[in-house]
């Protein structure tokens, strides 16, 4: 059977570093408290440049990387909750500064499980037999949504972009998925809220205080293990595989300890778990893709090995996928 195989992947991220302790010089907070709860030391925060300026970034290094002309690509998907423009796409913006004239482009919204729903639906669009390849990248300026004001969200979040060139291929590649949706518990996590008032009804406040993140932080985590833990045992169950079949794990960088929790549940190696969390935070759909492009630039993948990805967050969201390297 025709699989889907990542040919490459390529990250990119703002050069400003933001540690702990510049973020306790304008919040009531400390490197303490942010590492201790977090394990977050440091985020890249964007300068001023949009969110195109690394998906963009990303998509040329794909293409670069998998050796692949750029009227050669079927697919360009995106996932974001920070797009520059609620219309045109990111993914349209990518087309049209790679020069992909014979792609179909668009955005996915799934907040950060936004890489596992756009690497999944192009794994979709491949294996039908529709397209023959696709450049999927995950790319958020949390920054520009995070209420710089309040201690129990700016902490948390990044800036930045990662990717995969994808293709079919008759050997490797995504195995199996796990996708899930829970909307009834969509308020928990929220951002980007844009009110209705208007000019026309004469309503003077056109800034809603819920355009900035909101986060249950205690009811995120209830979530996140609980969906986690539950979707890596249905998929390595369904797979006849366990934690020791599986070279690295990846998962969504939010929180050291929500990945305590799943690695202690399911017996797995702490060790396994690929993290770089604390060098850039939460970066939402970017998460995942910039961490598989750091152990894949280590070197640290070889052909044949089995690792998962698993995201979750806002809508909510959750995404775990299996992939033969
Ligand atoms: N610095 C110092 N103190 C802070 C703080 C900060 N940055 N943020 C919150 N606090 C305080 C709170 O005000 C509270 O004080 P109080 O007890 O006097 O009221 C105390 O710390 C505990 O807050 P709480 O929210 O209960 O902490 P927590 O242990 O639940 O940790 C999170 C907060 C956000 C780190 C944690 O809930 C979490 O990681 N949740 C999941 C978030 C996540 O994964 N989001 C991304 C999903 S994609």
């Amino acid at each position: 059977m025709d699989r889907t195989r990542v040919i490459a992947t390529a990250a990119a991220y703002p050069e400003q570093v933001i540690t702990n302790d510049d973020l306790a010089k304008i919040v009531d907070t400390s490197d303490e408290w942010i590492t201790q709860r977090t394990g977050i030391k440091e985020r890249r925060i964007s300068a001023g440049e949009n969110t195109s300026v690394y998906v963009i970034d990303v998509a040329k290094k794909l293409l670069d990387r998998a050796s692949v002309a750029a009227e050669d690509i079927d697919l360009i998907i995106v996932a974001s909750v920070t797009a520059d423009y609620g219309t045109p796409s990111l993914a349209c913006m990518v087309q049209k500064e790679i020069g992909a004239v014979n792609a179909i482009a668009f955005d996915i919204v799934a907040a950060c499980s936004g890489f596992m729903y756009a690497l999944t639906t192009a794994d979709k669009y491949i294996k039908s037999g529709t397209y023959r390849n696709a450049i999927v990248i995950g790319g958020e300026t949390l920054s520009k949504i995070v209420d710089w004001t309040d201690r129990s969200t700016c902490v948390l979040f990044g800036d930045g972009a990662g990717g995969a060139y994808v293709e079919e291929s008759k050997d490797a590649g995504l195995i199996r998925e796990i996708i899930g949706s829970a909307g009834e518990s969509y308020e928990i996590l929220t951002e980007g809220y844009t009110n209705c008032a208007n000019a026309f009804n004469d309503l003077q406040d056109y800034t809603d205080p819920k355009w900035y993140v909101y986060m249950n932080g205690r009811e995120v985590f209830k979530f996140a293990t609980k969906k986690v833990i539950k979707s890596l045992k249905e998929l390595l169950e369904a797979e006849g595989l366990t934690g020791e079949d599986i070279k690295y794990f990846v998962p969504h960088q939010a929180n050291i300890r929500i990945v305590e929790v799943i690695a202690k549940k399911l017996d797995i190696p702490f060790e396994k778990f690929y993290m770089n969390m604390e060098r850039f935070g939460n970066t939402s759909s970017a998460s995942i893709p910039i961490a598989l492009n750091e152990l894949n630039e280590k070197g640290l993948l070889e052909r044949g090995d089995r690792i998962v990805l698993a995201g979750f967050g806002g809508g909510m969201t959750w995404g775990t996928v299996l992939i033969e390297w």
